[in-house]
């Protein structure tokens, strides 16, 4: 993926499943294609496939078992997004915390089935020590201010500088940082600490008009 990037998570919004899913998709495709710019839809199971058929930007999950075929009711593996052609997964969100051994298992996963790893980690310590297991990406999420709507560029600069040093100390892993992130200027600030790109989720799928708050997160890229 074409650095910067905005990653768009759905999650389980009311906003962001089923018909608003895909109508939120289309919206992500086209400003992507408008703007010339990175944008990843990270969406549930269920919406994955049919949103990866009808758009041209990245789909991909936002979690996914760290398993193998086989007798596990009520799962899914990293074959199964696979098999449907989505590009890569989100893992440990900070809402959907993982243990180590199954972060890494996600991760060579992907590397095998040639998807794209967005590992989440909720502090600077936290990233750093994922960096050995080395992901794709690495987007680190104050926990305490996901869905709020005071920033990590504004709350916490100092972390987004702390874990870009404890990643790049390992390994050059693209960071991204995320957790209420509203508008351009929180984008801004980021990319200038050096991120690499933000993940937003409310800020977008709870917006009253998603294209608009697309458009306005975007102009900080530039
Ligand atoms: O994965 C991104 C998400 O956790 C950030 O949520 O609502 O603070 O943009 P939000």
């Amino acid at each position: 993926w074409k650095t910067p990037v905005l990653i768009v998570n759905f999650k389980l919004y009311k906003s962001g499943v089923g018909e608003k899913a895909l109508e939120l998709a289309r919206i992500l495709d086209k400003v992507s294609k408008e703007r010339g710019v990175s944008i990843i839809a990270a969406v549930n199971t269920f919406d994955a496939y049919r949103i990866k058929n009808e758009v041209k930007i990245p789909v991909i999950l936002q979690h996914a078992d760290a398993v193998e075929f086989g007798a596990h009711t009520g799962r899914i593996n990293v074959e199964l997004a696979r098999e449907y052609n989505l590009d890569g997964l989100l893992i440990n969100h900070s809402e959907r915390m993982l243990k180590i051994s199954d972060i890494d298992f996600l991760i060579q996963k992907s590397k095998d089935l040639n998807m794209v790893s967005v590992v989440c980690a909720n502090n600077s310590r936290v990233a750093g020590a994922l960096a050995f297991l080395e992901p794709d990406f690495i987007a680190m999420e104050p926990p305490e201010l996901i869905g709020g709507n005071v920033s990590v560029s504004t709350a916490k600069p100092e972390a987004i500088v702390e874990t870009i040093e404890a990643v790049k100390s390992v390994r050059n892993i693209p960071v991204l940082v995320g957790a209420g992130i509203k508008n351009g200027k929180d984008v801004r600030k980021a990319i200038e600490l050096g991120a690499e790109g933000v993940l937003v989720a409310s800020g977008v799928v709870k917006a009253k008009d998603p294209e608009m708050a697309l458009n306005d997160l975007i102009g900080g890229m530039m």
